[in-house]
């Protein structure tokens, strides 16, 4: 009954431990051909425990094959989140000469005993260590002199980004520290120097600050014009729990300086959590890819499955483009998506009128769902899926506010939190009456995108796997769905 890749919530195509517990995803790199995922990962138990990396590969981001555990705790504590770069042309000097992996990670332990701190013995300790990897990342060594950074006068210190900064030939760091985030330079990864902060009065703040990144982007409808994106997430301290916002500036090689306001939120669902991107993708491919932890620590640790717990989200491009109100971050699930297509069915022009439409061959617990909404004059339209008579999701949009909002109240099980079972949104504001919706549905999983992917709603659910229900709706008047297309998808991963 506990058999994790047969329980009913397992998803046919998103990423998930073999067994066990899962959260942020780590230290993605390509390499010579293969895409890297590592995860924080609990080996021994379905909940949140003393932290490994665990270890995935792919080829093409959709079909992945489970590796052993990368990392384990040693020494110097459990292995938290980090990341991982090529070492092109050796700089650590760990690699005698080639090139190979580096791995940048925070170990955790606690304080050793300071006589006359009592009480205070079990304070967690958080620095920086390094992992190298000569063979292609399947076997990893601990760097000898380890931790490669620390910081006694910080407590929450975490969650190691690197890169390579081309116009000053050295590797550059962004981590969590608390309130803000920090910046190192390093000529090899083995010593650090501090640089900068920024964010201790900017942005969201009802939460400790984690798993950074930073990555420059060309502006999509502005030539020649890029800017650099700072990813933060946030814990668990809001009323939607914990989520990620994002900062669009400048980077100088020391220092980021944020030229929007407010707050902006990388994903507006509940569910898609410390996402980075890969490192090391090759410039004739040019795409920055991120993939998020799918799920929230309000209630990470009770989500009802069995045998493992914890799903990544699709991957998926990261954009920004040049708006009325600034620079917004777009994102769209990878091409290499279309790929684990088993089927297609298409239908045109459905005409909604205070009504719904449906067709038996629209029924699925695991596909992609293309719509395009026209002439939209209903107070509310959408999609319903994973019905049956007890239960629905709905995705859809509603004109009084605006909103592009999921519907979880009746999804399925949702006893194991108070504040699962809600509908929550985000603003859109629709094009002439017309909206384009992708939605990606799995056994446990729902993520909208709307428009050039501006809007992304990623939502856990719980419902019964006969829930396989779907139907077009609108509510006070009409829409016109011009095309509306079905694919079934399948890629279970290889153990
Ligand atoms: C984010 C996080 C990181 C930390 C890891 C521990 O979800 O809290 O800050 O490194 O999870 O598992």
């Amino acid at each position: 009954e506990d058999d994790p890749l047969n329980d009913k919530y397992r998803p046919l195509y998103h990423f998930a431990a073999p067994a066990n517990w899962l959260n942020d995803p780590n230290g993605m790199v390509y390499y010579e051909g293969e895409y890297h995922l590592f995860y924080q990962h609990h080996p021994h138990g379905t909940q949140w425990g003393p932290m490994h990396w665990g270890h995935a590969l792919s080829r093409d981001l959709v079909r992945w094959e489970h590796l052993p555990v990368a990392l384990a705790p040693d020494a110097n504590g459990m292995i938290f989140s980090g990341s991982a770069v090529v070492d092109r042309h050796n700089t650590s000097g760990l690699f005698d000469g080639g090139t190979g992996l580096v791995a940048i990670f925070t170990n955790t332990d606690t304080y050793p005993d300071s006589p006359g701190a009592a009480g205070e013995t079990d304070r967690p300790r958080q620095r920086q260590s390094i992992a190298y990897s000569s063979d292609k990342g399947r076997t990893w060594t601990m760097y000898a002199n380890n931790p490669v950074l620390a910081d006694e006068s910080i407590t929450d210190f975490r969650d190691p980004k690197v890169f390579w900064y081309e116009p000053g030939k050295y590797w550059v760091m962004v981590l969590a520290a608390g309130d803000h985030i920090r910046l190192y330079t390093s000529p090899n990864m083995r010593s650090w120097t501090f640089a900068s902060t920024f964010g201790s009065t900017e942005g969201a703040h009802e939460g400790v600050w984690e798993c950074p990144d930073l990555f420059q982007l060309p502006v999509e409808n502005d030539e020649g014009n890029a800017k650099w994106v700072l990813l933060v997430s946030i814990g668990d301290g809001r009323p939607e729990g914990s989520k990620t916002q994002y900062f669009v500036g400048e980077f100088d090689g020391m220092s980021f300086t944020w030229e929007g306001e407010g707050i902006l939120w990388m994903d507006e669902g509940y569910d898609n959590y410390a996402g980075v991107t890969w490192s090391d993708i090759p410039e004739a491919d040019g795409r920055r890819i991120l993939i998020g932890w799918m799920s929230n620590w309000k209630y990470a640790n009770a989500t009802p499955t069995s045998g493992w717990r914890g799903a990544m989200t699709l991957p998926r491009v990261l954009s920004i483009k040049k708006t009325e109100q600034g620079i917004r971050l777009c994102q769209r699930p990878i091409d290499e998506a279309q790929d684990i297509r088993i089927g297609k069915r298409s239908w045109t022009a459905i005409q909604l009128e205070n009504d719904t439409w449906s067709h038996p061959e629209l029924t699925g617990d695991a596909f992609e769902l293309e719509m395009v909404f026209e002439d939209a004059h209903a107070k509310e339209f959408g999609v319903r899926v994973r019905q049956s008579e007890r239960e629905v999701t709905t995705v859809g949009y509603s004109a009084d506010d605006a909103q592009l909002f999921i519907d979880r109240t009746k999804s399925g099980e949702s006893d194991f939190h108070d504040d699962f079972a809600v509908r929550h949104g985000a603003p859109f504001v629709l094009a002439n009456g017309k909206v384009s919706i992708r939605l990606f549905v799995d056994r446990c999983s729902v993520e909208a995108f709307a428009g050039d992917g501006e809007v992304a709603l990623t939502d856990l659910i719980f419902p019964d796997p006969a829930s396989r229900g779907i139907e077009l709706y609108a509510l006070g008047g009409t829409v016109n769905v011009a095309s509306l297309t079905i694919y079934p998808l399948h890629a279970n991963a290889t153990v």
